[in-house]
């Protein structure tokens, strides 16, 4: 597969570089220290059309591809992951949902706000006993006449302190298992929701996560995401596309570390020369270079292929995986290649160490995309077409 980027992609490529250069590169190390929520950097990112990228302009959006998208979220995460992962799901488990599967009046009255960034929204799907297990939800959501009584407690929730929003799974028929699900609109500004304190998290510590919980909330009906029993079906749909945006953060932090890397190897000297002279550090370098390119080719391919109307789903399973995985082991060894100064904050690489590792985990673990994978093979259907 060759891919020339568009100048439209191109262009936002760009944007997106010197938005990070000049925005969020300074202060990401006291942010991640101190748990700061990068505050005025979203209200910015709103602004330049980050936060509601591939949404139609009719409801706010920037009306742009899911490469686009992957491009941008690639060069921000090469700096700050917690200001990626705050537009990763903004974007993709939000504002996709509400735009694909919502009502004409509920992309009206809530996608147009948060597309433009006005509300930052949050998926919460997750609880303390349904993490990769996702159908053993929980949460209820009582059938009450014209409202649902929601009650409930959600965990690991990107965005929670933050967001007015909520897009809330919960069981409404317990009998029917996964089919009983609703997904639900939540105003956070409801009677009834309460934000937990924020996580004190290994990476994208500026990120705000936190567990929620709902209290008899009453969720108006027309607050529901498709037909009754729909909300897993939305859930798992919905976070076929968000894959790919956690994808392009791996890869991000992949490349930033390489960048980093490379960087530092030049500068340094041990023995008389540059260390990058030293085969040790070079084969390192060329390693990461590779494995950061195969890791592209397949974040790019799913992109494409969302684009393009076919199907996605394994193919963003098998981009998440694999730059998860090439993310987590190319910062590792920009670490090595900065030798001590790489344990110390000021070369932001230990940084990337500990935002790599939540990729392997969030939006379905690395174990959990080799399950979609898997389970497709063995069902003999070919996902995987080759764009050329
Ligand atoms: N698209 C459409 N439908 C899908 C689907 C997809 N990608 N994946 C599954 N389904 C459907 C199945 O067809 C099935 O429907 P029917 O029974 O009606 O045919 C139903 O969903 C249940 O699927 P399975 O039978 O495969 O259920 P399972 O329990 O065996 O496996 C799972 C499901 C794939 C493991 C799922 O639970 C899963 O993806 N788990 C991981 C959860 C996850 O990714 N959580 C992320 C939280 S959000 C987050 O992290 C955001 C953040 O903070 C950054």
């Amino acid at each position: 597969m060759i891919y020339k980027l568009t100048e439209e992609q191109q262009a936002v490529k760009e944007a997106a570089r010197e938005f990070t250069q000049r925005e969020l590169l300074p202060g990401v190390i006291d942010r991640d220290r101190d748990m700061i929520y990068p505050k005025e950097q979203v209200k910015m990112m709103g602004e330049l059309g980050f936060l509601g990228m591939m949404v139609d302009p009719q409801y706010g959006g920037g009306g742009m591809d899911t490469m686009s998208y992957v491009l941008a979220m690639e060069e921000i995460s090469k700096v700050d992951s917690s200001a990626s992962v705050i537009m990763s799901v903004n974007n993709s488990l939000v504002c996709w949902g509400l735009e694909e599967f919502g009502t004409e009046d509920q992309k009206q009255k809530y996608l147009t706000k948060l597309a433009t960034g006005e509300w930052i929204g949050a998926f919460c799907l997750s609880e303390p006993g349904a993490g990769s297990d996702a159908t053993s939800q929980q949460t209820t959501a009582v059938d009450m006449g014209d409202y649902y009584l929601l009650n409930g407690t959600k965990n690991w929730i990107t965005n929670g302190g933050t967001s007015r929003i909520h897009l809330v799974m919960a069981q409404s028929h317990p009998d029917r298992g996964h089919r009983g699900v609703n997904a639900l609109i939540v105003d956070t500004s409801w009677e009834g929701v309460e934000i937990g304190a924020k996580e004190d998290k290994l990476g994208i510590r500026a990120s705000d996560t936190h567990t929620i919980m709902y209290n008899d909330v009453k969720v108006p009906k027309e607050n529901r995401i498709g037909d009754d029993g729909f909300g897993f079906k939305f859930a798992m749909k919905t976070l076929s596309g968000g894959r790919i945006g956690i994808a392009a953060q791996a890869l991000g932090i992949a490349a930033g570390s390489l960048e980093l890397a490379t960087q530092y190897a030049q500068e340094r000297e041990t023995f008389g020369v540059p260390i990058y002279k030293h085969q040790a550090v070079g084969f390192k370098l060329a390693d990461m270079e590779t494995e950061i390119e195969v890791a592209r080719l397949q974040v790019y391919r799913a992109a494409q292929l969302k684009d393009r109307g076919m199907e996605y789903t394994v193919p963003g399973s098998m981009a998440k995986l694999v730059a998860a995985e090439t993310a987590m082991k190319a910062a590792v060894e920009a670490v090595q290649v900065h030798g001590g100064y790489g344990y110390v904050k000021e070369y932001h690489v230990e940084r990337l160490m500990r935002d790599a590792k939540i990729t392997q985990i969030y939006e379905g673990t690395s174990e959990i995309q080799k399950l979609v994978i898997s389970r497709n093979l063995l069902k003999g259907e070919l996902y995987s077409p080759m764009i050329f």
